[in-house]
């Protein structure tokens, strides 16, 4: 017996051959299958200078690499062809909680959608879904499309998001969830999801550098993040890291917002300062990273949020929505700043 190995659809021999009849000889076996290190036996005294084996499709295949996945790989390829229909891909993230991310990442979707621009709004925040409750689309519908994809919730014409507060089984269902779970979810609401011809789409994070925003970026290599800060120095020592985790993964920074950023009182109309100021725009010149605004502490901020008609929609004459408004001005100006950038550098290297 003569023990054969395969490489893609040649054999090869593991034992030297001896005694071979003549230099001519072929043995031709059929052989529809064979896996590596099979073995045939072959006539005594009939040594094959080479063996011959019928077509065999799986054979001719690429030799599977053990270190790829076949369903990721379908995945990615998808993804791909998801992004490639948004323009600008932004995520909303800052080191501390409670400043206010969701609160931005919402007015300045719908800030954006004022101006008439296409907005998605992602909420990657898994354990702590805000964005369905502050629209005021909590019970929002999926859309279940004929060829078996599924639609965002609609917030209007050209503004709709999706998070995982749709998909639970109720509002006070908790997301136990560990890192691959979450990264799958989060890949799966940019592959499974019709997004469509996007402007902008705003993706809200968890507070922190973790699972979440790590694998919107690996997942959106081209996002660019806003990083949200109040003007305290404990938020602006988290904001250092949320800045560097930024810079060891090579996402851009579009720029700081500082929310939570002085007060107008309601009484005398002045501004107080009641958490300080401009620590935020302060952060931003030291680093060299674009300011965006700020944004005063506003208690309706708070009513409009609980009561879902975000504070740009329901009071957009007041100090706060023109702030908010500013920001998506800027956003719009730095975007349109970079992507002219991006094509000139892609110019360059074309010719
Ligand atoms: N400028 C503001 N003036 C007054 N209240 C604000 C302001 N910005 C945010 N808030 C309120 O602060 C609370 C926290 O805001 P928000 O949920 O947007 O923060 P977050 O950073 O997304 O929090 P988390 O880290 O939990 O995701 C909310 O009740 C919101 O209404
Ligand atoms: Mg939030």
């Amino acid at each position: 017996m003569v023990k054969i190995g395969c490489k893609n659809a040649k054999l090869f021999f593991t034992r030297p051959l001896i005694k071979r009849k003549s230099k001519s000889a072929w043995c031709k076996i059929s052989v529809n299958r064979i896996n590596w290190s099979s073995s045939l036996t072959v006539a005594a005294g009939f040594w094959p200078k080479e063996i011959i084996i019928r077509e065999n499709k799986r054979l001719k295949e690429k030799p599977a690499n053990p270190m790829t996945n076949p369903v990721l790989e379908e995945q990615d390829e998808r993804i791909k062809e998801k992004l490639r229909n948004i323009d600008n891909k932004i995520m909303v993230m800052s080191g501390k909680g409670g400043v206010g991310k969701s609160t931005v990442s919402i007015n300045l979707a719908i800030g954006l959608s004022l101006e008439n621009y296409y907005v998605g709004l992602l909420d990657v925040d898994l354990h702590g879904p805000n964005v369905p409750k502050m629209l005021g689309v909590e019970k929002g519908e999926l859309q279940q499309r004929p060829d078996g994809t599924v639609g965002p919730v609609y917030y209007s014409p050209n503004l709709k998001f999706m998070s995982i507060e749709p998909l639970l089984p109720t509002r006070d269902s908790a997301v136990i969830w560990r890192g691959p779970l979450k990264t799958s979810a989060i890949r799966q609401f940019v592959y499974e999801i019709e997004w469509g011809k996007l402007d902008y789409l705003i993706i809200d994070a968890p507070p922190g550098t973790g699972d979440e925003p790590m694998t919107v970026a690996q997942t959106i290599p081209d996002a660019y993040a806003i990083v949200v800060t109040t003007p305290q120095e404990v938020s602006l020592l988290d904001v250092r890291k949320s800045i560097s985790f930024c810079k060891q993964i090579n996402m851009p920074i579009l720029g700081i917002v500082e929310n939570m950023s002085g007060m107008i009182c309601p009484h005398c109309g002045k501004a107080i300062d009641i958490f300080k100021k401009g620590g935020g725009e302060k952060l931003a010149k030291e680093l060299d990273i674009p300011f965006l605004g700020r944004i005063p502490v506003d208690p309706r901020v708070v009513t409009t949020g609980d009561a879902g008609r975000p504070i740009i929609a329901s009071y957009p004459n007041s100090h706060t929505a023109d702030a908010f408004q500013k920001i998506g001005r800027n956003v719009i100006n730095v975007t349109q700043a970079l992507s002219e950038e991006n094509k000139e550098k892609k110019e360059e290297s074309n010719t």
